[in-house]
């Protein structure tokens, strides 16, 4: 299988935090590059974590319903020898859609192309891609919700009957002209299904979620990944490195790393639960997953706004945070744990957030006195 990247340069992760403030041309995932969640190493190392993606569906851990709807879509499409249905994934950064695109391209026996969004700003850029396609291939486009407007205009017909439409000439003497192009798989990639306009939304055949990982489920990716990276590490030590991992594939394998740093350095040996717990501390990720900028986000929403329900702009503001990033990076897990709400009025801080940071709840303050 070919892996044909057409991905923009990444833009360098200097500067992080005052250029991700600024807002500018960055994407959600570029801004979260540049912010705390994420290292440098993960721009600079995608090469290492090519090496870890799983290759096969049966390598692929969790996401039980998922797979066993693209089993089915597999096995069918084999049978009938014709491409996959058009798919679309979505879910949090870093759960594994890209990986996904990757095996289905292997198990289909076919290329995959990957590009973005807003690699895709002129009609040529994706007119180029998809005349250039073999049958079959799968067509990889990362977050999808961002294709301008032309763009998702040229796809349409692509899609649904493997023709691009093209204008030429121009005011009374234009024509239209189809050009045909190979059957193909387009598999969307998106973190804000919300923001996919309806009519590409429906041209997918296959839409599907992926979910926060269980910490099951991410010890067995810790494990997978220190056998690759040949570090001996217990049980239970996986699961420590799981249990902060924020149900995020990308976060357990960047945790493991970070840990198996800190035991060669300080030449512990094995991975134990002990070692797991002493070197996430020092990298200031709590037993939770959460991590600085989580923290921040929740004790600002306590101390400023006595929890909530306060709105996304005003958080934003008051930590200095980008809103979109906010609610597309950081709120999904916070969620998820039930360390925030939302509410028509605003978010709110839980009480479970409360005694997370160690802050007295106000109303079991008040049953106190009672
Ligand atoms: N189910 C899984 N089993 C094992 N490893 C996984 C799984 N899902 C993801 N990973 C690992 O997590 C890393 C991140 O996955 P991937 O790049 O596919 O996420 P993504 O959803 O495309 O993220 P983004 O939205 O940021 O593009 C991969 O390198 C892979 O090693
Ligand atoms: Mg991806």
């Amino acid at each position: 299988m070919a892996i044909i990247s057409s991905k923009q340069p990444q833009k360098e992760p200097k500067k992080r935090r005052g250029a991700a403030e600024k807002g500018g041309n960055y994407s959600v995932k570029e801004k979260a590059l540049l912010e705390a969640t994420a290292s440098e190493e993960e721009g600079n190392n995608s090469k290492q974590e090519e090496k870890l993606r799983p290759q096969r569906l049966t390598e692929y851990i969790g996401q039980k319903d998922v797979k066993e709807v693209l089993e089915i879509a597999l096995a069918a499409a084999k049978s009938r020898q014709e491409p996959l249905d058009h798919l679309l994934l979505y879910g949090p950064p870093g759960l594994g859609k890209t990986t996904m695109a990757l095996i289905l391209a292997q198990e289909m026996g076919v290329n995959c192309k990957i590009t973005t969004a807003p690699a895709l700003e002129r009609p040529r850029d994706i007119v180029g891609l998809l005349v250039n396609l073999q049958p079959g291939d799968i067509l990889f486009i990362d977050e999808i919700h961002r294709l301008s407007k032309i763009t998702e205009e040229i796809l349409y017909p692509a899609m649904e009957d493997f023709r691009i439409d093209i204008t030429i000439g121009k005011g009374q003497s234009a024509r239209i002209r189809s050009i045909p192009i190979q059957r193909f798989t387009l598999v969307g990639a998106t973190t804000k299904v919300g923001a996919l306009t309806s009519p590409l939304r429906d041209r997918f055949g296959l839409i599907q979620r992926l979910r926060f990982y269980e910490i099951e489920e991410l010890s067995q990716i810790v494990k997978r990944t220190a056998q690759l990276l040949q570090t001996e590490i217990s049980s239970e030590g996986a699961t420590e490195i799981a249990r902060r991992s924020r149900g995020t594939p990308r976060i357990a394998n960047r945790l493991l790393k970070r840990v198996r740093d800190y035991a060669e350095v300080k030449s512990l040996g094995k991975i134990t639960q002990a070692l797991a717990c002493e070197a996430l501390e020092l990298f200031n990720v709590d037993p939770c997953g959460l991590d600085w900028t989580d923290r921040r986000i929740l004790s600002i929403m306590i101390e400023n706004f006595n929890g909530g329900p306060v709105g996304l702009e005003a958080i934003a503001a008051a930590t200095g945070e980008d809103a979109q990033t906010i609610e597309e990076v950081y709120e999904p897990y916070l969620l998820q744990i039930g360390y925030l709400k939302r509410t028509h009025r605003g978010r709110v801080a839980t009480a479970a957030a409360w005694k997370h940071l160690g802050y007295p709840h106000p109303e079991k303050q008040l049953s106190l006195w009672q």
